[in-house]
């Protein structure tokens, strides 16, 4: 059991910048599933029930039978893990997490192969980066062999929940928090990891479409020394207001800009941004460098190894708002798109804002590079296309 004490919190395990190593190294692994004791829900939902929930399963609306939890306190650390009924709750009004935020959670996804077979996507990255968030939380980070033997357990137990359809997929959320009923402002001494999974459908059922953003001048989502490079709950509830203003003015997501100069692109809603200039074998890309206040996408470090593979050019660096509206005035900037784990690659059609604008992307989005990069992308997680990286995770 690996115990954590407060007091050993390595802070700058928490940070991912500067660290000068590969951002997410792949390792092979073997499975850590055995450990994790299985006491399955006695009454899973009827294969009827199940099949009229895959043909239209939205996103996060419905669970699957079964989650994995496990438990930690500071005198015994990590137990192992067990699978449960996902009907099972337990905790008081009281935690940590209800009152101070020290929440954290992942997001990656369960993938059926034509043959049947069940695979995941760059699993060891996630770990990775949820024990970065812990740290930054001071929440005791969870070990790589429960944050993916969980994902193994719960996915063979749940495997009829993984939709057999290439656009579909079993969304997999793995939870950590401060799970301690008392009320002191200090890490929680109880905490707890929760695996839950939902079947999910297409991102755009009607075929890829641009979206429209909204530039967010009034509102803030991270700055130096916060926690915009951590997955935690707080970002997101701080992020709806501005989502909310972004709908008021007919956008789809909000874009923020950093926090000191107001001036440079940082992210959008929960997406990573890449800027196309070019086009054909000679574009180049450029995607926000990760500063410390952005979240460090999986999908963006794989999309960065991929346009590579694809003879692109690509460029971690700094683009402002003002080069962004000049570059797509004047042609330079061909397209924009944005990517993550839930819409894979999403392209960007349309710019609004109150203070810089508005504009439009060269052809209004879905442009060559964009859909060259989403194909390549989609295809390794779907089993179409070799795994050239060793990114794919067998469950099943
Ligand atoms: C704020 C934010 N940025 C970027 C991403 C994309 O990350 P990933 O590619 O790992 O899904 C996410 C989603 O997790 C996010 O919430």
């Amino acid at each position: 059991m690996t115990t954590f004490v407060h007091s050993d919190l390595d802070v700058s395990a928490a940070k991912v910048v500067a660290s000068g190593q590969a951002l997410y190294p792949t390792q092979a692994r073997a499975s850590a599933a055995a450990a994790i004791a299985l006491h399955p829900n006695a009454s899973p939902m009827s294969g009827a029930d199940r099949t009229k929930i895959l043909e239209n399963p939205g996103f996060g609306q419905y669970f699957s039978d079964n989650v994995v939890r496990a438990t930690w306190n500071k005198a015994q650390g990590w137990t192992a893990g067990e699978l449960i009924s996902s009907a099972t709750s337990s905790g008081g009004f009281g935690m940590n997490a209800l009152h101070y935020g020290q929440s954290i959670f992942e997001g990656l996804k369960a993938y059926r192969h034509e043959d049947g077979s069940i695979y995941t996507f760059r699993p060891e990255a996630n770990a990775l980066r949820f024990q970065r968030s812990a740290t930054r939380l001071a929440l005791p980070p969870v070990p790589t062999d429960l944050f993916i033997g969980a994902i193994e357990t719960l996915v063979r137990q749940d495997q009829a929940w993984v939709p057999n359809d290439p656009d579909k997929s079993l969304y997999l959320r793995p939870l950590e928090f401060g799970s301690e009923n008392a009320l002191g402002v200090r890490p929680s001494l109880e905490v707890t990891y929760v695996l839950m999974a939902c079947p999910v459908g297409a991102y755009f059922p009607k075929g890829v479409k641009p979206v429209s953003v909204w530039l967010s001048d009034d509102y803030v989502r991270a700055a130096p020394g916060g926690t915009g490079e951590a997955k935690c709950a707080g970002n997101y509830a701080a992020s709806l207001v501005a989502q909310a203003e972004a709908t008021e003015n007919g956008c789809d997501q909000v874009v923020w800009i950093d926090a000191t100069e107001r001036k440079y692109i940082e992210e959008m809603g929960g997406m990573n941004m890449f800027f196309v200039y070019g086009s054909g074998d000679s574009a180049r890309l450029v995607t926000p460098r990760l500063t410390g206040t952005l979240l460090p996408g999986v999908t963006r470090d794989s999309v960065l190894t991929l346009a590579r593979d694809l003879g692109y050019q690509v460029e971690e660096g700094t683009i402002s708002v003002e080069q962004w509206r000049a570059g797509c005035a004047s042609g330079e900037i061909t397209e924009t798109f944005a990517c993550g784990t839930a819409a894979v690659i999403t392209p960007v059609g349309r710019v609004d804002s109150k203070n810089s604008g508005a504009w439009t992307i060269a052809d209004g989005g879905s442009g060559e590079v964009t859909m060259k990069l989403r194909a390549a992308l989609v295809e390794i997680q779907t089993g179409r296309a070799p795994d050239t990286h060793n990114w794919l995770h067998r469950l099943v």
